[in-house]
């Protein structure tokens, strides 16, 4: 049923915009929906219509370009729309070499799209709902934000500039009922990396399901939570493994899940190296994760204090070292026997 409220969403004819579209629909936003693929738009309206009885504005806008997001703003403004949720997924990433193989045109606009275009939607309506004391952003960055990512550097460092940019908002945020929440997926099986240039890289052989992306991210901007991992506890697991590891290893895994398919040697040895360091990491991270966990549970860490208590240990360790010097004592002894 229709709720009354609205949420704007930028990227939303197709991937992970298009699946969190679905979602407020189903339970009952108006939208409006943002791209520049105005037939992709006007059937996802059509359909959310007949679904869900909700209303769709469309907006065909090219958000790479010079002041798009304050015309997105002017147009919703003159039709008097309140926009109760921003999304900000409009996104895209451009694949190759920086110094030799990438399009300054391309990388310009995709600087533009992800960091200047986010920046300013997101200035022009937060201070809309700041004044009104309620709201709700969704930010899109990436699991990338927080690692390297050879031959796609810009695109990640753009990813991280949404993140750090989100997180100081939250900070910023916290004396008003206005929350803003910073969405990381791993990669999903969207169009993005055939878009970005990309699409046979090793990384597409293990991708999310953009839907669980959204059900995930929806939950959590919902709750007002400050950041969302979509997926399960090997996404979460490189959150961790991304605060602990060297650099220099992350963007080696990287450089690995960005290599072609056909570009990789036969004998596995690039994967050798990049798994090691990886699973070696994971390892470290999620013991961490799992005492984490264990210690928030007050049973587990009194039996765990319990374990380790000397009281405990120290007739163990004692009856250890007498059954040592035992069976010490009792090789020499038959050691010297021998001799004589
Ligand atoms: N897929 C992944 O692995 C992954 C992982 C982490 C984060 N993300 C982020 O998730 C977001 C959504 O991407 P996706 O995976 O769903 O890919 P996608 O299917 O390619 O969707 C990208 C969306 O952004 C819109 N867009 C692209 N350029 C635009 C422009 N210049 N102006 C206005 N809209 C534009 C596209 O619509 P039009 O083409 O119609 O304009 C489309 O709706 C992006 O911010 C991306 O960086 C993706």
């Amino acid at each position: 049923m229709n709720n009354g409220k609205t949420a704007l969403i930028t990227g939303a004819s197709s991937g992970i915009g298009q699946e969190l579209a679905q979602l407020f629909a189903r339970d009952g936003f108006n939208l409006v929906l943002v791209a520049r693929n105005t037939e992709a738009l006007n059937q996802l309206a059509g359909r959310l219509w007949e679904q869900h009885q909700v209303e769709s504005v469309v907006i065909t806008k090219d958000l790479s370009e010079e002041d798009a997001a304050e015309e997105v703003y002017d147009q919703v403004k003159e039709r008097g729309i309140t926009v109760d949720v921003l999304v900000n997924d409009a996104g895209a990433g451009l694949y190759g070499h920086f110094a030799t193989e990438t399009d300054w045109e391309r990388e310009k606009a995709l600087i533009h799209l992800n960091v200047l275009a986010t920046t300013q939607m997101t200035k022009l309506f937060l201070k809309d709902m700041v004044a009104r004391n309620e709201g709700k952003i969704l930010n899109l960055a990436s699991l990338v934000s927080i690692t390297p990512m050879p031959l796609m550097a810009v695109y990640a460092a753009t990813k991280a500039y949404v993140y750090n940019f989100t997180q100081s908002l939250i900070n910023e945020l916290k004396d008003t009922k206005v929350t803003i929440t910073a969405l990381l997926p791993n990669a999903t099986d969207t169009q993005f990396f055939n878009r970005a240039g990309a699409p046979d890289v090793k990384v597409t052989d293990h991708l999310d399901d953009p839907e669980m992306v959204a059900r995930d991210a929806y939950k959590a901007l919902m709750k007002g939570a400050h950041k969302v991992i979509p997926g399960g506890i090997v996404n979460k697991a490189y959150e961790v493994m991304s605060y602990v590891a060297p650099q220099e290893a992350l963007a080696g895994m990287m450089r690995y899940n960005m290599t072609p398919k056909n570009d990789l040697k036969p004998d596995g040895s690039e994967k050798s190296a990049a798994w090691a360091w990886g699973l070696g990491i994971a390892a470290l991270a999620l013991a961490g994760v799992a005492l984490a966990v264990a210690y928030s549970d007050d049973k587990v860490a009194e039996r765990v204090r319990n374990r380790v208590h000397p009281d405990n240990w120290l007739p163990e360790l004692e009856g250890a070292i007498r059954s040592a010097r035992e069976l010490v004592g009792n090789g020499w002894g038959k050691a010297r026997e021998a001799v004589s």
